[in-house]
């Protein structure tokens, strides 16, 4: 048995997702609890993320740590999970064999039956194998605390850019069955969940069908979700430009629970990096969605992910893309160096461009961002917002805090009472990124 699993989660919202899963599962076998002191733990799992390479090299100086832990607890079990174990495999017993279990995005659901299988036979087990949507077969229901949920639609990624590792790592894309995203929700809600995330590496190509046999997209999705009562936020996330169809735009607008935010990874402003990319869209595409959705939901706001320093990338490919960063005004967004990954075809790429110019690019945009998500915040000066209390303020424990549709945090005065409720709020103050507000 199990008593106690430590779980350190790296990269995205759908490793985060990953790590609530492994634990729902665990508890069901083992009947383990979780704990963030890996000294007092009989499993230990890193979650790992490949994306860049600065992420994979953390996960072997904690590995290191948790070596000497198990020194000193010889029944002390380490798994690897997630995306450098789905890559390397095998290859993370050369370099640390002191691990147990090693299995991919797609098999976590297998864990009780791994850990089995280690105390038996002794030697280490991997399993980083892509079995068919088999895992939302295999996982319990969903275990909550508080009142917003993330909730899996597609998993996978059938886009290549030629920068990515993660379709290599997660397999093709599989969307969920239809009729099994709503059942959950609505399972979601009767434990008291009021806000919805939909994850995906391609959220918005999620396509199902309906349980009368007609085609489901995510625009369907969402207008269904948006009659489930109890549900009173939706989000969705990751979304790619090539996949906002007309239908899925016109639900900003529609659909009032819908948070008005949107994040669309861009990558770059240049056509011609784009097309080295693989991104297929054109900058000017990329606006016409922006502009689109502003017509439909004045109050949107949009934030993306950016790589600095593609191979090649000219001085003129930079310009272009601090220009659309102008044009659109993003809020606050995640900027990347590249980071070739190993098997991707750029990584092939020769590249004449210095690291220092890469750097000095980076800095240069991030600046710029960062001006326009503060210049957002300033816009919501007197605004009414819409929040979600999630809890007590970490800045002040006699104060609540609450997050916008934008994802700006708001402390306020109120009753402990409200926690995880919607509350209308005006907005009286702006410091950073965090705002104050009262309630109407
Ligand atoms: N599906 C999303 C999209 O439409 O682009 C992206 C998901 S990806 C896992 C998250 C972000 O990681 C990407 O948007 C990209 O900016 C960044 N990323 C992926 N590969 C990278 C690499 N090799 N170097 C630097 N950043 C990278
Ligand atoms: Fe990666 Fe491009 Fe898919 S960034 S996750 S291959 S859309």
């Amino acid at each position: 048995m199990l008593k106690k699993v430590f779980i350190k989660t790296f990269g995205c919202q759908m490793n985060e997702y990953d790590s609530s899963k492994m634990q729902d599962v665990l508890n069901q076998a083992h009947a383990s609890s979780k704990t963030e002191d890996p000294k007092e733990a009989d499993l230990i799992i890193l979650n790992t993320c490949s994306v860049r390479e600065k992420a994979e090299e953390k996960i072997y100086s904690h590995l290191g740590e948790y070596e000497i832990l198990k020194k000193n607890n010889p029944n002390l079990l380490i798994a690897i999970g997630g995306c450098v174990a789905s890559q390397e495999g095998e290859n993370i017993l050369k370099r640390a064999p002191f691990v147990d279990l090693i299995f991919g995005p797609q098999t976590l659901h297998r864990l009780p039956d791994l850990v089995n299988k280690r105390k038996l036979a002794g030697i280490p087990q991997v399993d980083i194998s892509f079995p068919e949507i088999e895992k939302f077969d295999h996982l319990p229901p969903p275990s909550v605390s508080g009142s917003s949920a993330m909730v899996s639609i597609i998993e996978g990624c059938s886009k290549y850019c030629s920068f990515c590792v993660v379709p290599y790592t997660r397999g093709e894309e599989i969307s969920r069955p239809f009729e099994d995203v709503l059942t959950e929700i609505i399972h979601l809600s009767s434990l008291g969940v009021k806000e919805i995330t939909l994850l995906g590496q391609n959220v918005n190509a999620y396509r199902s069908f309906t349980n009368k046999g007609e085609p489901a997209d995510l625009a369907l999705l969402i207008e269904y979700i948006s009659d489930i009562e109890d549900i009173q936020r939706i989000r969705f996330t990751t979304s790619h430009p090539n996949e906002m169809t007309d239908s899925l735009i016109e639900c900003f607008g529609k659909f009032p629970k819908l948070a008005a935010h949107l994040h669309l990874p861009i990558q770059s402003g240049s056509d011609r990096i784009l097309a080295a990319m693989k991104r297929n869209y054109t900058a000017l595409e990329y606006k016409n969605i922006i502009k689109k959705l502003r017509k439909n939901c004045p109050s949107v706001s949009i934030s993306s992910d950016f790589i600095i320093g593609f191979p090649n990338e000219t001085d003129a490919d930079f310009n272009l893309t601090k220009k659309i960063m102008n044009e659109i005004q993003f809020d606050f967004s995640f900027s990347f160096l590249y980071s070739p990954r190993p098997g991707t075809p750029a990584s092939y790429i020769h590249d004449e461009i210095s690291h220092e110019i890469k750097l000095k690019r980076l800095n240069e945009l991030q600046l710029m961002n960062d001006a326009q998500g503060k210049a957002i915040s300033h816009l919501m000066l007197g605004s009414k917002q819409r929040i979600l209390i999630d809890g007590v303020s970490w800045k002040n424990p006699t104060e609540l805090a609450g997050k916008t549709d934008n994802n700006r945090v708001v402390d306020i005065q109120a009753d402990k009472s409200l926690i995880n409720q919607f509350v209308d709020v005006t907005i009286t103050e702006v410091t950073s990124k965090r705002l104050r507000g009262e309630i109407i």
